[in-house]
């Protein structure tokens, strides 16, 4: 366990969200026009999976329960494929959500009664890690409805652990509509307050998890932040419930919550550089790093388009979004990226 955390945060390395559901993928397929079916998510998988020098840049890959299972590239299962190239193969093991209390706008993550025997099988498949996650509106919320989602979220951790799995656990507060930054920072502080109360509860030490966390920024709908921002109120977030020291998780990770490429990535960027100028407010211990689906995967996908003709450029526009990606920004100025027009950096 030890060795896949250090496998997964080596320097200039990140993780690679590939977990989508086959019906999560064929709507991505489908919005660029591909068809959607087995058939295309198997071959953009199998283009983006065989991207030379993959490891490079990555150290670990969440693959869906399906892809983990049944997809395999030249007659090799995709999981042993990875693993040869020294990557970390992760599982999301949760079975999506359902109406917490019958409401409509908070719910819950299922799969705890299934997970002790999935994960015994994964670990004796070669799956070094798992990942659950968990919804969470940024208003609307009550401390009852957090401590179900976190004890949940804490049990699933403790399940894991006992297969010598290490589990990413990710609260996702869900960056819509038209939010403050000031609210998202709020319950983000809220959240991640009461996943590390739920884990201690039961005994369960957050420095054999990895967090998979939103960023305190602003929701998609309203006016986007500079990365220094984002980047200083992010671990001011952190700081605050002490997850900057060694008591807190082992290491954290992002995801890209519909964020453009560009602006995810330079958020990462400022956040890695900031939180390493040590003796500064910001000074971070923990390692910090991209746990993307979208924000990596799109340019490749749209450059790809359906097309297996198409395969070397895709990998290229992959590998030149993974190298954005690992470098950090240590100027104080905002990242000069070109945005999408709706979330470049102001
Ligand atoms: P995005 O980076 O596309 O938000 O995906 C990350 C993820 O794993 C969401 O569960």
């Amino acid at each position: 366990m030890g060795t896949t955390l250090q496998t997964i945060f080596q320097e200039y390395k990140g993780i690679l969200a590939a977990d989508e559901r086959p019906s999560s993928m064929d709507k991505r397929l489908e919005s660029r026009g591909i068809e959607p079916s087995a058939e295309m998510r198997s071959r953009y998988r199998h283009m983006l999976f065989s991207t030379p020098n993959l490891e490079r840049t990555i150290s670990g890959v969440i693959l869906s329960e399906d892809t983990f299972a049944d997809h395999s590239i030249e007659g090799v299962p995709t999981r042993d494929y990875l693993k040869h190239m020294g990557i970390a193969v992760g599982v999301k093991v949760d079975e999506g959500l359902e109406p917490y209390n019958g409401s409509d706008v908070l719910s819950i993550t299922t799969g705890l009664e299934t997970l002790d025997k999935k994960c015994a099988q994964y670990a004796k498949e070669g799956a070094a890690f798992t990942k659950w996650r968990a919804v969470i509106p940024v208003t609307g919320v009550e401390d009852a409805f957090l401590a179900a989602m976190a004890s949940n979220m804490a049990t699933y951790a403790q399940t894991v652990l006992k297969h010598n799995l290490v589990p990413i656990v990710e609260p996702e507060v869900l960056l819509k509509g038209t939010n403050t930054i000031d609210e998202v920072a709020a319950a983000l502080e809220r959240t991640l307050e009461a996943v590390v109360h739920a884990l201690r509860d039961i005994n369960c030490n957050p420095h054999q998890c990895i967090l998979k966390t939103s960023f305190a920024a602003t929701g998609l709908d309203n006016e986007p932040l500079s990365a220094d921002t984002v980047a200083e109120r992010t671990l001011a977030v952190f700081k605050k419930i002490g997850l900057d020291s060694d008591k807190g998780f082992y290491g954290i990770v992002f995801l890209s919550g519909g964020l453009s490429s560009e602006t995810a990535i330079s958020y990462i960027q400022r956040i890695r550089a900031i939180a390493e100028q040590r003796g500064t407010e910001f000074s971070f211990g923990p390692p910090l790093t991209f746990s993307y689906g979208r924000a990596l995967q799109d340019p490749a996908l749209t450059a790809w388009d359906g097309k297996d003709e198409n395969a070397y450029t895709a990998q290229i526009a992959f590998t030149q979004t993974l190298q954005h990606a690992i470098k950090k920004y240590k100027g104080t100025e905002d990242i000069p990226l070109a945005g999408n027009g709706k979330r470049g950096v102001a």
